[in-house]
């Protein structure tokens, strides 16, 4: 990759407020903590555009700011433009997979389409569950989920930059 140019990241899920703006969030902590701003971005997409510009869920942002996150980014839905402007496409489940890789033209963009649970570490899912219809804990385990995939994407990412 060349010196100049950013690995970008991008993270979708249905709505664009609880699990990919959190995944987004996390991420870029991670990132501002190894001092990696200038290598990677990220940025988060929903594919249904339900909540256009919105912040993210209340109980999503709040269950972040207790574990020291800030997740504010504007909800916007995936477009087929995307696949120029990013990387790596993660998908938080396989409804998600399958909406985005059915907008690929070619072969190339459907290989930037990844899931995020193949980055897990400590769990095993096979997909990042849906918290919006649930409790607290179904925000703590989307919170623990993602956290475990983001440390494994980060390594990933930093043998490729
Ligand atoms: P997300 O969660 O896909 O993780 O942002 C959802 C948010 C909103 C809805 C569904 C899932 N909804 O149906 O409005």
């Amino acid at each position: 990759m060349a010196e100049n140019k950013k690995y970008k990241v991008l993270f979708v899920c249905l709505g664009n407020i609880c699990r990919s703006p959190a995944a987004e969030g996390i991420l870029k902590k991670m990132i501002q903590e190894q001092g990696l701003e200038n290598k990677i971005s990220v940025d988060s997409a929903g594919t249904s555009g339900y909540h256009d510009g919105e912040l993210p869920d209340p109980r999503m942002r709040q269950h972040g700011t207790h574990r020291g996150y800030q997740f504010d980014s504007l909800s916007r839905k995936f477009t087929s433009r995307d696949f120029d402007n990013f990387d790596l496409i993660l998908a938080m489940d396989d409804n998600n997979y399958r909406n985005i890789v059915r907008l690929a033209l070619d072969l190339e963009s459907k290989g930037k389409v990844h899931r995020m649970v193949e980055f897990s570490e400590k769990y095993g899912h096979d997909h990042i569950p849906d918290p919006y219809y649930s409790g607290s804990d179904g925000f703590e385990q989307v919170l623990d989920l993602l956290e475990d995939a983001c440390e494994g994407l980060l390594k990933k990412i930093k043998e490729q930059i």
